[in-house]
């Protein structure tokens, strides 16, 4: 790659060196000058619309917005004087007068309103215009986040953010003069859009108290909170997250501009799903009684299960962990599976394969970004992987890569696909136009979930790969496994064998006791409920523990009951489908009484 000249311009006196194309606004932040901004967001396209960022240019009587004005070598400009300090003065007074910021009751008002800011920063201890007092819609249909127009400034980040990361286009900008708003598909509420993905990016993106997070309004300001950054574990991606908390509660969630992996992006689920959605915990141990589950006491429990224990022989017992635990608790695993007759982990229908297959290539989910063709076989990311599919539908719509979806259930990305086929009938897909459509790639994706695994799964990758092979120009696919659950590829490298059929890996030999490590499961580990065969065979063993941290059917089932920590009471390290390590900090105290998989289990056999 060619390297980009180098500029030389002078800001506010100061000489400061720069690539050609950049903006002013980039070469003086670079070089340490602050310019005011509203409307500029790094990361999403400039828009020169607010005007706060403007500058003078020597030898002009014009200001021009440094945000959109790429720089010209050897010129002089001024980011800061008086003049510009009252015009951007002007700007604020007349976007204050223009709808309700009424700062004392936005949920906003807690530090991180950058309209607020920039007027204490300029001064704006007055407004000279008639407020206009606007009486617009709020719309609060959405399920984790409103939108009031009253304290919209029209800076589009929200429309740029959903188109450019997420790649949905939900939001636009509607109607003229005064009439402006940003509307929601045409025209319509986030409660019934079936484009908005709830990834909050709009909400993370908006300068103002329009766009506001429902659980986290008035929980907190966050300039008085602490910040912990993590890993989000609710899928193999494994996002960087910002932890805002306050008295030992969350306030609100952000994705980490720093995380290598999402680069500040978060879906609905690791935004939102993990603490805005209220579950049941468990907080102390528990064992049943003829009645009930009756609360004892750590050592109470721990006794009970020795005594069980006790009498019985290694090979009458049984341990079944989620690959939600973190690589720490695996290693404990793996270190007491000689004192059970066997160790599992339960995954779901055809994931076992793609466990043992391994992690996917290092920089594999960024390089979706420079891909001329990304193949998407027997998965669906959209569902399950959020920030993947914002890359893949990035990648399409932005650069302009080809997408291949083979799968047998419908999803968003069908839409944006070059050739779509349901995998259980490609026998009869016309291959030459696959083939056709792949004839001049070079930098191919390949992107394979649990279907993949099937035996036509197995077929039609074969047959992706042959054809990808028979282009010689082309650099070998990178290959991205997408197994659903988090930890399941370095729980099965631990050691640990990843088991589908529970029932038939239950009734393989007579167990007396069984001690299941559900964690973390959202669904308290229930999933193994569902199954009438598992359940059946639950209720003949005489003795079921159940380490989760959320109540379900599967611990009212339990004979004892130990409450685990939750993701956010987690510390450690998890791995991504790319083969980082990730680290997971621990961001509360945990709950009541609960305790993290490794040091139970160290305590259960000491
Ligand atoms: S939540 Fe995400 S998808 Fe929905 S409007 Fe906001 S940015 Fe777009
Ligand atoms: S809702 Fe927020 S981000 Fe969107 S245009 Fe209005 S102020 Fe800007
Ligand atoms: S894509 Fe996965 S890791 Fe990333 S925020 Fe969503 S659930 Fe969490
Ligand atoms: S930040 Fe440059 S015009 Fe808005």
């Amino acid at each position: 790659m060619i390297a980009p000249k180098q500029i030389t311009v002078t800001i506010d006196g100061q000489k400061c060196v720069g690539d050609e194309g950049q903006t002013v606004l980039q070469i003086a932040t670079a070089n340490h000058i602050y310019i005011p901004t509203l409307c500029y967001l790094k990361h999403l396209s400039s828009w020169g619309g607010c005007r706060m960022c403007i500058v003078e240019i020597a030898g002009s009587p014009k200001v021009v917005p440094s945000c959109a004005t790429p720089a010209v070598d050897g010129t002089n400009y001024s980011a800061n004087n008086d003049r510009l300090r009252q015009l951007r003065r002007l700007t604020l007074e007349l976007l204050f007068s223009e709808r309700n910021h009424i700062c004392p009751f936005c949920p906003t008002n807690h530090g991180d309103c950058e309209l607020q800011q920039q007027g204490y920063r300029h001064g704006m201890d007055s407004v000279r215009y008639p407020y206009l007092y606007p009486a617009l819609p709020v719309d609060t249909s959405g399920e984790y986040f409103a939108l009031d127009h009253n304290r919209c400034i029209l800076c589009t980040r929200c429309v740029r953010v959903c188109d450019e990361i997420e790649g949905v286009h939900t939001l636009d900008v509607a109607f003229r003069g005064e009439k402006n708003r940003v509307v929601v598909d045409l025209n319509g509420t986030f409660g019934a859009s079936d484009t908005c993905t709830n990834c909050g990016a709009c909400v993370a993106a908006c300068p103002t108290g329009a766009l506001f997070d429902k659980a986290a309004a008035f929980r907190g300001k966050l300039n008085t909170c602490q910040v912990v950054r993590t890993t989000c574990t609710e899928c193999p991606v494994g996002c960087g997250l910002l932890v805002f908390t306050k008295e030992n509660r969350i306030v609100e969630v952000f994705g980490d501009h720093d995380s290598k992996v999402s680069l500040g992006h978060l879906c609905a689920r690791g935004r939102y799903e993990t603490w805005a959605v209220p579950r049941e915990r468990i907080v102390q141990p528990m064992i049943r009684t003829i009645h009930a589950l009756k609360p004892v006491s750590w050592q109470q429990a721990l006794r009970e299960i020795a005594r069980i224990r006790g009498k019985l022989d290694a090979t009458q017992t049984a341990l079944l962990v989620s690959p939600r635990i973190t690589n720490e608790a695996a290693k404990a695993v793996a270190r007491v599976a000689a004192r059970f007759g066997k160790v599992g982990m339960f995954v779901a229908r055809d994931e076992s394969a793609l466990c043992e297959a391994g992690t996917g290539a290092l920089e594999g989910t960024n390089s979706l970004s420079n891909a001329d063709a990304i193949i998407v076989l027997g998965a669906q990311p959209s569902r399950t992987h959020g920030v993947l599919a914002a890359k893949i539908r990035n990648a399409v719509r932005r650069r302009r890569a080809k997408l291949l979806v083979f799968h047998a259930h419908k999803s968003d990305l069908d839409q944006h696909a070059d050739i779509c086929a349901n995998i259980v009938s490609l026998e009869h897909v016309f291959w030459d136009r696959v083939a056709e459509a792949l004839k001049n790639v070079k930098r191919p994706a390949l992107v394979y979930g649990a279907a993949a695994m099937t035996p036509i799964g197995v077929t039609v990758m074969a047959r992706l790969i042959q054809i990808l092979e028979s282009n010689p120009s082309r650099h070998a696919p990178v290959l991205i496994p997408l197994p659903t659950s988090t930890n399941s590829q370095a729980v099965a490298a631990a050691g640990v064998e990843p088991v589908e059929d529970v029932a038939p890996w239950l009734d393989a030999q007579p167990l007396q006791y069984l001690h299941i490590i559900a964690s973390d499961e959202p669904d308290g580990g229930a999933r193994l409920f569902e199954e009438k065969p598992v359940r059946v065979l639950l209720e003949r063993i005489d003795c079921v523990v159940v380490q989760a941290s959320y109540q379900s059917e599967l611990t009212e089932a339990a004979r004892i009951v130990l409450p685990a920590a939750m993701w956010s009471e987690k510390s450690g390290t998890v791995t991504n489908i790319e083969g980082r390590e990730l680290p997971l900090q621990s961001v509360l105290t945990p709950r009541g009484e609960a305790r993290e998989d490794a040091r139970i289990l160290g305590e259960l056999v000491s």
